[in-house]
């Protein structure tokens, strides 16, 4: 493809998935992963600024409030445990960082949205126009234990919840006016009252009356991202989302959910350019072909079998397999009020392959879920290449299977490969997250709809009302 001059050159958009020592569920069991324990912030620090180095747009950081349920007490050694708050991380991140993106999960099920508000636009202020929020429903019985939950809310329930959820995150990032704050000593006014807005929110699920105690951020509003695959996550993601991260399936699936997502978001009056498409990859690389492989196998042998299972029967919604033969097929799994399309895809691939339980087992401890590329970096940069350029992605997260090194492989043999085809950047573009994704800033709601405006109940009358005290 020729490339016209003038014209912004579309590339390949890169997030590093920082997933404690790994994206492989054995991956903190290599010799070579990180054995210091996941308190150390420098550790991940040092992963962010090697990543920014190779100009990656951000580093993404999963999370759930709590555990996951499987068998033997020490089963997610390095996976779900011993984690640092992502937020919290990330700020720190930022102090140590000057342009990469930096992504955090946080549930809509299990936080406020004024909290969310608040917390993305410090991180937005704090990194000069970086951050980026993962919206995830969660889907753990156990997370909804640590929340006032009885039990998890049902699927539908989790995605309405969401949908207003981020609806007021928005209109609370809209509270001031970009040039609101007029710090005008001389005057004495701090800021221009008429450029101040309450949501005046009621709702379903929420009341919130705002405005946001902090100004409007950097980006306007952090970078969004959405992960949920099932058609409500589809339909909340392609109305609300700049960025959509999802497994790698086979690539006939993967570029018709990619159109999908894109007709989606025309569908909602949008530029389906500005939903970027991003699967998730995780790569094992070797000198040669039959190297890697053999990479990969070391790297499969180190996941126990009944860990693997484990997760398998809770990644399918809490089902049990233990009275099935390993080698037998998938029995017939009920719907879960758990992810959908996560369920989903396990079925579909043990289908399409005619994996056995402990097949697809031993695939989703791997990978969870999606095609793992293996092979020498020129046949990993072609796989990542043919996706880009024929309608599955616009970019990557890249889930090392083990970290650090394995993040550093791909940094020092690939990177450099997509940057001789042209197809990854060598400088920074811009200097926010949304600037570097080629994805505009948001509008303010209440400058493009006077209408929508809420006078803030901050105020205090000019005269004191009867029996309010006077200070
Ligand atoms: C790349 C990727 C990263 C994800 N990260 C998280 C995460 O950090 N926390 C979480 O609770 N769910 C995470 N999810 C799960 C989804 O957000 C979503 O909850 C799940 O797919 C169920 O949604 P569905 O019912 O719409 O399919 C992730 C999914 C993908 C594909």
């Amino acid at each position: 493809m020729t490339h016209a001059p003038g014209t912004p050159r579309r590339q390949i958009k890169l997030f590093a998935h920082l997933l404690n020592t790994g994206n492989q569920m054995g991956g903190w069991r290599h010799p070579e992963a990180h054995d210091g324990g996941l308190h150390d912030i420098h550790y991940f620090l040092r992963m962010a600024q090697e990543a920014e180095a190779a100009k990656f747009d951000a580093v993404f950081f999963a999370d759930g409030p709590g555990f996951r349920r499987v068998v033997g007490r020490n089963a997610f050694a390095a996976m779900d445990v011993g984690k640092l708050e992502p937020v919290t991380m990330l700020a720190a991140l930022a102090m140590g960082t000057s342009r990469i993106g930096l992504i955090a999960t946080c549930s809509t099920s299990f936080n406020e949205p004024y909290n969310i508000a608040r917390k993305f636009a410090s991180l937005d202020h704090i990194s000069r126009g970086r951050a980026g929020w993962n919206a995830v429903t969660s889907t753990g019985e156990n997370e909804a234990h640590n929340f006032n939950f009885d039990t998890l809310e049902g699927h539908a329930t989790r995605y309405a919840r969401a949908t207003e959820f981020i609806d007021v995150v928005r209109g609370l990032w809209d509270s001031w006016e970009d040039d609101a704050f007029l710090l005008d000593k001389v005057g004495g006014r701090y800021f221009n009252p008429d450029k101040l807005h309450a949501l005046g929110h009621r709702g379903t699920f929420y009341r919130v009356e705002g405005p946001l105690n902090i100004g409007r951020s950097p980006q306007g509003h952090p970078l969004l991202v959405q992960a949920g695959g099932s058609a409500e996550g589809r339909d909340l993601g392609a109305r609300t989302a700049d960025a959509i991260f999802t497994p790698n399936p086979p690539i006939d699936a993967a570029r018709a959910f990619y159109a999908d997502m894109k007709a989606r978001a025309a569908a909602h009056g949008r530029d389906p350019a500005h939903l970027l498409i991003m699967p998730s990859i995780q790569t094992v690389i070797g000198a040669t072909e039959s190297e890697a492989r053999e990479r990969a196998a070391y790297l499969d042998s180190l996941i126990p079998p009944d860990l693997a299972l484990s997760w398998l029967q809770m990644s399918l919604g809490g089902v049990d397999l233990s009275g099935y033969p390993p080698d037998a097929p998938l029995p017939p799994i009920p719907p879960t009020k758990g992810g959908h399309s996560l369920r989903q895809g396990i079925i579909d691939r043990a289908a399409r392959y005619n994996l056995s339980i402990a097949e697809i087992a031993r695939h989703v401890a791997a990978t969870r879920l999606g095609e793992r590329f293996v092979g020498t970096p020129t046949q990993v940069a072609d796989q990542l290449e043919l996706l880009f350029k024929t309608g599955a992605a616009d970019g990557f997260v890249i889930s090392a299977p083990w970290l650090p090194g394995a993040l550093t492989e791909f940094i020092e043999t690939v990177v450099p490969m997509l940057r001789e085809r042209g197809l990854f950047r060598t400088e920074y573009e811009g200097a926010t997250l949304r600037d570097n994704l080629g994805l505009p800033r948001p509008s303010n709601r209440f400058v493009e709809n006077p209408d929508l405006h809420v006078e803030p109940e901050v105020w205090l009358p000019a005269e004191p009302t009867a029996g309010e005290a006077t200070v």
